[in-house]
């Protein structure tokens, strides 16, 4: 069976474009019965940036309690804090041994950081060592990640080879899988929402304030009466993306007639957007109040990722002589 993993970062409330863009699409993967998902909270690579306990704490409840609201089944699969297997920094230790040091210096995202940040630390460095072994450990067949951990996963590819290379079959070569068209949603200024351009809608708000967000999306000053042009509406190109059918040529057919001006367009997306995910924000709120709710499921999945690191870890320790 294809044991799909894959790491997510933890570094705040997920957002309505990292909801539709890549949970929800995970989530369909990991439902099919031929995969068999592993999906684990990379809070080991958090700490390259975020030092603060409290911040790295309610940012892993809060990226948990989101897959556990879209319905990640933790029965047929398996999710799991990153640091809950210390097993991970084991096999770093050895990987690291394997790893040239000009591969790591031509890192891009390495690069990058470091040019971006002030504290440029060993473990920015070291960070695709860590993935390395995060999917290696695990025996996974398919990574899907975006086009910019590329470079990573190629990394991961290269470090086992040379290690199966010198030592016969050890890892398995994991495949990666780059999604290309990933679907982009707008922010609420329309350019794409991320949390770096302070953009983002937060399904999970409290109603007044998620009413607040919406009201602030941008659109031009055309009066009420005004016929008005949808696809270029940033608010209808955010209903576009959660509206049924029906809703959605029904707004269209007001956009054109005129009469509805944007502040009705601002009130529709905000009841159809609490309407849709209406169960999702009760078992998040819930989740949020029950974290040891939350930490128990993690710990299950823990103990199911850690039967496998353990058989791959003593594969390794085996082969280099300890
Ligand atoms: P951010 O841009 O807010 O920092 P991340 O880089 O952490 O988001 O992205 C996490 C996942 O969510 C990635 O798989 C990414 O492709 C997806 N994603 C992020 N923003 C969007 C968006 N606006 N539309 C669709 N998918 C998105
Ligand atoms: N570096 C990845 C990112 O920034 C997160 C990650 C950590 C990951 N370990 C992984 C992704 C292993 C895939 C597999 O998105």
């Amino acid at each position: 069976m294809p044991r799909v993993l894959t790491g997510i970062q933890s570094t705040g409330t997920p957002h309505l474009g990292n909801i539709l863009g890549a949970i929800q699409p995970a989530i369909a993967m990991s439902n099919k019965a031929e995969n068999d998902a592993f999906l684990f909270i990379a809070d080991l690579h958090s700490l390259t940036t975020i030092k603060d306990a409290e911040v790295r704490k309610k940012n892993i409840l809060s990226v948990a309690a989101t897959w556990l609201a879209f319905g990640f089944d933790t029965e047929k699969n398996t999710l799991y804090r990153q640091s809950d297997i210390a097993d991970v920094c084991e096999l770093t230790w050895y990987l690291n041994c394997f790893t040239p040091f000009p591969m790591l210096a031509n890192a891009h995202s390495f690069k990058d950081k470091s040019e971006r940040l002030s504290d440029v630390n060993a473990g920015l460095f070291t960070y695709p060592v860590l993935m390395a072994s995060d999917i290696l450990l695990y025996d996974a067949t398919v990574v899907p990640v975006g086009k910019d951990q590329q470079q990573h996963l190629e990394m991961t590819r290269d470090i086992a080879r040379g290690f199966n290379h010198m030592y016969g079959d050890t890892f398995v070569i994991p495949e990666m899988k780059i999604q290309e068209e990933v679907m982009i949603v707008p922010g609420t200024d329309g350019q794409k929402m991320s949390k770096s351009y302070g953009n983002t809608i937060n399904i999970f708000l409290q109603e007044k304030e998620l009413l607040a967000v919406v009201k602030s999306i941008k659109t031009d000053s055309k009066p009420l009466e005004e016929p008005k042009d949808p696809d270029n509406c940033n608010v209808f190109n955010l209903i576009k993306l959660v509206a049924e059918p029906a809703q959605l040529s029904e707004i269209r057919e007001k956009y054109l007639s005129g009469g509805f001006g944007y502040g009705h367009a601002k009130q529709a997306l905000f009841e159809i957007l609490v309407e849709k995910f209406k169960n999702e924000r009760n078992i998040y709120s819930y989740l949020l109040a029950h974290p040891q709710e939350v930490d128990e499921r993690l710990k299950i999945g823990s103990v199911k990722a850690k039967k496998v690191a353990k058989k791959v870890l003593e594969r390794v320790k085996e082969k280099i002589g300890f």
